[in-house]
């Protein structure tokens, strides 16, 4: 790394160009294979030379294609580019979205797998990743709530901080190490009607409880980098918005590294109607302290140009320049631009043991009515649905960074391996109904929608068949993610139809969901035996399904977000605030209810089965108040009373029966533990509390606790009872 006076030279060395270059991002559309530029740059108002200059490239792969660009960059530049991805779910291989990964509330895996992503990445020669997402998501029309960890604040701060350890490992500049770049700052995930990139409307308090902490558990964890949101909040436009980017995120939360807008970002500001002009918005970015400009020409516009009038202050430039300076030199990069692109060995094979392992913790058991599941070996199965013929099922990240197929496995070939009779395996019909908007690239390639009524046939003869049928069915991938929101969250009605014709032949149903989101599960879980969430698995989807399906791993995920029992529920979550009108009183009149379906959503937040069962007893604290400076331990016994050797996710709730002049949420998860337990064992699980574990914004929007009686609940789920009472 170069010393600070080393880098004030380089700064000074530096042309004009090339220090507004540094705050300039742009993707492979400028850039040939060759390294050259492709002649693009004058359709988005950029000038050649801004894109001889751009300091940084995103999603370009290829460790040779970034060799090439780097040779170019450095024939007219004194600084390497820094190369940044969405590596969000996996590299080489794919995993399940983050907020599958949340479900096994498993922080170390979370960290391996972090880990094995960064080796990949770096060896292909990215610097940057933008990840992990970490916007509390509540409503699951939202189509990126996939790429979050989900509803609650204390499991998102957890899986943060393990990601980003994960990513960036001990040293920054190590050669396996992946910037973190925490995203999207702020709140992104609060969009009014889950309607992606829509307004989002806070108090001040929710921002500040809520929605802020796990940006600020990855700045404490050391990320390198953040991404400004789309979304205005309360009106104000988040990349715009002073009083976020620079008084909490660099000010309180003392980030020094590096800000970026999202792609487009800080242009979209004229879209909101929030500034007079283009060359006021690059003042007011700049100000707010956003360092790079995204895919945008608002910097390299209007930079010169407020320098040359003095409307923007040298220093203030200086500092968005320097930070991306810094973020080059941390990486090593400024000594040896090409030390990342060398090439190292990695291996994928243990990274694809972690992603089966994975699979098999972040799938969810909803329901299992006469242990239909684990299904025995020598048993007759049927895969049925689309699924049963998908090789992978992923998101649009793992699309584009992507580089071998080396492990997929079909699902017959998966389920074929433990099971001792031919696995018989049939769509039954499409992903998607014909004339879906979304079904357009399938529509030649699917056979299902030549010959309907043929697939349909096969589907059920298989079914009349088998001794269990598991369904296979889903959304479709597009149905979810960026830009993916929906107002009605269900699978698909033709995959429906066909489960209500499978039903009719045989009802011992195993329903594996694949899902980019909860999803409204009514009518699956009431034709279903068992349903199994398997979400988009990734590469290892097969492999994992299979294993717990035939029994191999018995399921231990919980859920990171509520499955709601219909759309209009959402957002509907745990810590929801009481009313002076009650909640569980659906029959009541004037309660806070709706008269045509409850408030508790199908499966809550938490919730989630085994192969075995267990009971929680003695709850317990070893004292009756928590005093300042101390703490306190609560315990409870957890037995397991089945018959197999396995894990639970043990969870503990706090509940804050009154505060002054403010009202608290029915519970706050605080504490959780994967426990093995043994087969008709019992142990004894301990948290620990203390005071600041309690504080919260109080009447005056001041982050303190306050005495008073609160209830400790430990159990498997946010909906347990097994309570004990302490005062602070
Ligand atoms: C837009 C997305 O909102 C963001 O998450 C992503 O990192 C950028 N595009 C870059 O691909």
């Amino acid at each position: 790394m170069l010393p600070q006076e080393k880098l004030e030279e380089l700064y000074d060395s530096l042309t004009l160009e090339e220090k507004v270059g540094q705050l300039l991002q742009l993707n492979h559309i400028y850039f040939g294979v060759d390294g050259l530029l492709t002649g693009e740059a004058l359709k988005w108002q950029f000038r050649e030379e801004d894109v001889v200059h751009a300091g940084s490239v995103l999603n370009i792969f290829g460790r040779e294609r970034l060799e090439t660009l780097q040779r170019e960059h450095l024939k007219n530049n004194k600084t390497p580019m820094i190369f940044m991805a969405d590596v969000t779910s996996g590299y080489d291989i794919a995993y399940p979205f983050s907020l599958a990964q949340a479900c096994s509330f498993d922080t170390k895996l979370v960290k391996a797998l972090a880990g094995a992503a960064a080796d990949a990445a770096t060896a292909d020669g990215i610097n940057v990743t933008f990840s992990p997402m970490v916007d509390i998501s509540r409503d699951a029309r939202w189509g990126r709530c996939q790429e979050s960890y989900g509803e609650d604040v204390f499991l998102s701060c957890q899986m943060t901080k393990a990601v980003v350890e994960g990513y960036q490992g001990e040293r920054s500049d190590a050669l396996s190490s992946l910037s973190a770049c925490v995203k999207h700052f702020a709140a992104y995930g609060g969009a009014e009607g889950g309607r992606d990139y829509n307004n989002v409307e806070l108090s001040r308090r929710a921002l500040l409880e809520t929605y802020l902490p796990p940006y600020k558990a990855a700045v404490e964890a050391g990320c390198d980098m953040v991404m400004t949101s789309f979304n205005t909040i309360g009106g104000v436009p988040a990349t715009i918005d002073k009083q976020l980017v620079n008084d909490v995120l660099r000010g309180q939360w003392g980030f020094d590294g590096c800000v970026i807008s999202d792609y487009a970002g800080i242009l979209q500001c004229t879209c909101h109607r929030a500034v007079d002009n283009e060359k006021e918005l690059a003042q007011l970015s700049v100000e707010a302290g956003v360092d790079i400009d995204m895919m945008d020409y608002i910097y390299t516009k209007y930079i010169p140009k407020l320098l040359a009038e003095g409307t923007l202050k040298e220093e203030t430039f200086k500092n968005r320049v320097m930070n991306v300076l810094r973020l080059k030199n941390k990486k090593g990069l400024l000594e040896d631009p090409y030390r990342y692109l060398k090439g190292k060995a990695v291996d994928s094979e243990a990274t694809y043991a972690l992603a089966v392992k994975m699979v098999e913790e972040s799938c969810v058991l909803l329901k299992n009515d006469e242990m239909l599941l684990p299904v025995r070996k020598e048993k007759r199965i049927a895969l049925i649905g689309p699924y049963a013929v998908k090789e992978q099922a992923g998101t649009m990240w793992n699309m584009l960074s992507k580089k071998g197929q080396l492990f997929r496995k079909t699902p017959s070939e998966a389920f074929g391996e433990l099971f001792e009779q031919p696995v018989m395996c049939e769509a039954g019909c499409a992903m998607l109904e014909y004339d879906n908007f979304l079904a357009e690239a399938d529509r030649d390639t699917d056979p299902c929608y030549r010959e309907p009524e043929k697939y349909q046939e096969r589907a059920i003869e298989a079914a009349r068949q088998a001794e269990t049928v598991i369904m296979m069915l889903g959304e479709h991938g597009m149905q979810s993610g960026e830009s993916a929101s929906r107002a009605e969250i269900t699978i698909p009605e033709l995959q429906m139809k066909l489960l209500r014709e499978i039903y009719e032949v045989n009802q011992n149903i195993v329903t594996v969901v694949f899902c980019g989101r909860p999803l409204d599960l009514r009518e699956v879980s009431k034709r279903s035996k068992s349903v199994l969430i398997a979400w988009m698995p990734g590469d290892a989807g097969s492999e994992g399904i299979a294993n717990l399906i035939a029994g191999r791993a018995v399921p231990t995920g919980k859920l990171s977000m509520s499955m709601p029992y219909c759309v209009g529920q959402c957002p509907v979550y745990y810590a929801m605030y009481p009313t002076g009108h009650g909640h569980a009183a659906p029959s009541k009149r004037f309660s806070s209810r709706y008269v045509d379906a409850p408030n508790a959503p199908l499966y809550p937040f938490g919730f989630g089965l085994s192969y075995t069962t267990f009971a929680y007893s003695d709850i317990s604290a070893d004292a009756e108040k928590l005093t300042q400076g101390g703490c306190i331990h609560f315990s409870a016994t957890v037995t397991n009373t089945g018959d197999r050797d396995a894990e639970e996710v043990v969870q503990l709730y706090i509940s804050d029966l009154s505060a002054t002049g403010v009202s608290r949420p029915f519970r706050e998860l605080k504490g959780f533990q994967r426990v093995l337990i043994r087969q008709s064992e019992a142990v004894e699980v301990v948290f620990e509390i203390k005071e600041e574990d309690l504080r919260f914004y109080n009447a005056q929007c001041q982050y303190e606790s306050e005495a008073g009686e609160y209830i400790a609940y430990i159990g498997g789920d946010s909906r347990t009872e097994n309570g004990v009472k302490f005062q602070l």
